[in-house]
């Protein structure tokens, strides 16, 4: 331990320019990837405020609601939508690694929810599925101000980002990232830990997707 050598760390530090630009936008690694597929952001918001002309989001957790876009065959949306499902997460300072809720078969979510039929809603579902094993789609409001918990899902998900701000992050591991909202589709791959969280002064709303891939086994 040295006073002038820890002086002299710190500085080393304190004169390297701060890169306040970049955040603004987004910036992928292999966990959050940014696919060539896009959709029409402006056909995206006119089928949103369609449907919820029609409809009521759940509220899912405090500042976080859902409504739902897909549901199984023979089944209500009211029982499809109380449906968490399985995640993992670390409560506690015992850093144990605990399971929450039950499995949902994702690949039984077959059948659109009357209210997104021929919206543009009901296209980017028809295309999704044409390419991926789409499972429960939804659609999430996320408040000003909240984030999520801390876990991680037993598959990975698709993030259409439909309204957003810059304070609207996604943290995957140790990557963060802003998604902007601007038609584009990205791969998050939520079996890692991971959050989102929306600290701007807007509600932050995505189309998410799950992707119906067995579950992953760490
Ligand atoms: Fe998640």
């Amino acid at each position: 331990m040295s006073i002038s050598q820890d002086t002299k760390e710190l500085n080393s530090y304190i004169n390297k320019k701060v890169d306040i630009e970049s955040v603004a936008s987004f910036k992928g690694n292999e966990h959050i990837i940014k696919l060539n597929l896009k959709f029409d952001i402006n056909q995206m918001r006119e089928a949103l405020d369609e449907v919820k002309a029609m409809s009521e989001f759940k509220t899912a957790a405090s500042g976080f609601h859902a409504l739902a876009m897909t549901r199984r065959k023979n089944s209500s949306v009211e029982s499809d939508n109380n449906l968490v499902g399985r995640y993992y997460t670390r409560l506690d300072d015992s850093y144990e690694e605990i399971a929450k809720d039950e499995l949902v078969d994702e690949g039984s979510f077959t059948e659109l929810v009357e209210v997104f039929k021929g919206t543009y809603f009901e296209t980017i579902h028809k295309e999704l599925s044409a390419r991926y094993p789409i499972g429960r789609v939804r659609i999430l409001e996320k408040d000003s101000f909240n984030c999520n918990s801390w876990h991680r899902d037993p598959e990975p998900r698709i993030h259409i980002p439909i309204y957003t701000n810059p304070g609207s992050l996604f943290i995957v591991n140790h990557h963060c990232t802003h998604l902007p909202a601007d038609g584009s589709v990205y791969f998050t791959d939520t079996r890692g830990y991971h959050t989102a969280l929306n600290g701007g002064d807007e509600p932050r709303t995505h189309l998410v997707a799950t992707l119906a891939y067995p579950e992953y086994k760490p």
